[in-house]
């Protein structure tokens, strides 16, 4: 019997993670066969290397190494070498996952060769169509075969949008980062370094929190003066860290505790042991719940509405006022009790079953 070509595309740091779970899934099946391509979007060991390793996914067959440009450069190098790498291992199926550059340039490069693509993180929207993010994900989505959604809410969204009389399955999967935090937890461990006993945990990356030195420096400035009282404890991603000497910020005399990325293990550590969680990455919002602690969202939206009408995601401005009146509010907010609406830790093997279900069936036609 044949088998069954999947080629998973990667690039961005979630997307590891997220990539991680669903090829441990497929590599239960013999019938299948993963060709991992790594864009090299995200090319640090502590981006990329380090997740690979902890979470045992296999080496990229193909990495792209295309990084650090403009917008439209880089997914348009991707786009030119995704095609290439289809071209000689013509798979079945592309696996695509949530709303990277990698992610759109793997959608129009498959889309184009009539491969066919499943969506893994479908129906997500911020609705600000400025966000380069929500740009990637509603193109992909589009022209995608397969959605696989992580909530009720990303599900709507798309019979919002009219997908339902475009030719697509449209699948409540449950979220594969709630499979991964399940997976990992008992491997959480306390990053090698003398960290405060009381802290904070805050990432700050997304473009529109770190492009223009109003916003970044008010958030820092926050930052800042809640450290003297709470510390902050902020892993540095290098787009923050370029952007923070690009605006003159002296590191050094900070009173804001900065460490370098930390892989997955150490961060399910650092969620575990945190009073609260400030963030603009998506992922993160979602594990500080499944870690039961509050988030303080430092964007004007977000993608995880059902966590801000559970109270358990507050909404800022990236003003340092709100940003200190906020963590004043929530730090004295009463443990919440967590509701199952990312599935039950088995979106992985969903996705596989109605990815190769469908092929099958196929094939015998
Ligand atoms: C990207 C994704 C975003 C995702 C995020 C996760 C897009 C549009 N954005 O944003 O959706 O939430 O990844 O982290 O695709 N850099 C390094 N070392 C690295 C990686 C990046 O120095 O290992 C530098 C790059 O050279 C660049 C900057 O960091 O100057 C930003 O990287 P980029 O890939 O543009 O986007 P992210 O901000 O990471």
């Amino acid at each position: 019997m044949n088998k069954m070509k999947i080629a998973t595309i990667v690039g961005a740091r979630p997307q590891f993670v997220k990539a991680a779970i669903v090829s441990k899934a497929l590599r239960t099946t013999e019938n299948i066969e993963e060709v991992i391509i790594h864009t090299g979007q995200h090319f640090d060991n502590n981006m990329s290397e380090i997740f690979f390793d902890e979470m045992k996914i296999s080496r990229p067959d193909y990495n792209l190494n295309i990084h650090s440009l403009s917008h439209g450069a880089m997914t348009g190098q991707m786009l030119e070498k995704i095609e290439e790498v289809l071209k000689i291992e013509n798979p079945d199926l592309v696996l695509l996952y949530g709303d990277t550059n990698s992610t759109l340039a793997g959608a129009i490069a498959a889309k184009k060769l009539n491969i066919k693509i499943a969506h893994v993180e479908a129906g997500l929207r911020s609705n600000n169509i400025k966000m380069p993010e929500e740009i990637n994900r509603i193109l992909t989505d589009r022209i995608s075969d397969y959605l696989f959604c992580p909530s009720e809410l990303a599900v709507n969204n798309l019979f919002k949008e009219g997908f339902n009389n475009f030719n697509c399955k449209i699948y409540l999967s449950g979220d594969v980062m709630y499979d991964a935090y399940l997976q990992h937890l008992g491997r959480a461990r306390k990053p090698n370094i003398e960290l405060p006993s009381t802290f904070i945990l805050a990432s700050i990356h997304r473009s529109e929190n770190t492009d223009f030195s109003t916003n970044l420096l008010s958030i820092i400035d926050a930052f800042e003066e809640q450290s003297r009282t709470i510390q902050i404890v902020m892993p540095l991603h290098p787009r923050t860290k370029k952007k923070l000497s690009d605006f003159r910020f002296n590191l050094g005399e900070s009173h804001i505790f900065f460490i370098d990325p930390v892989g997955f293990h150490e961060m399910i550590w650092l969620l575990q042991n945190c009073k609260v969680v400030i963030t603009d990455s998506g992922g993160l919002q979602k594990e500080a719940y499944f870690n039961n602690k509050y988030c303080i969202t430092v964007r004007e939206e977000t993608e995880w509405i059902e966590l801000v009408n559970m109270g358990v995601n507050k909404l800022v401005k990236p003003s340092k006022a709100e940003i200190l009146e906020s963590i004043n509010q929530i730090i004295q907010l009463p443990m919440f009790r967590k509701e199952n609406v990312y599935g039950s830790g088995y979106a992985g093997e969903f996705i596989l079953d109605s990815i190769y279900t469908d092929w099958i069936n196929s094939t015998r036609l």
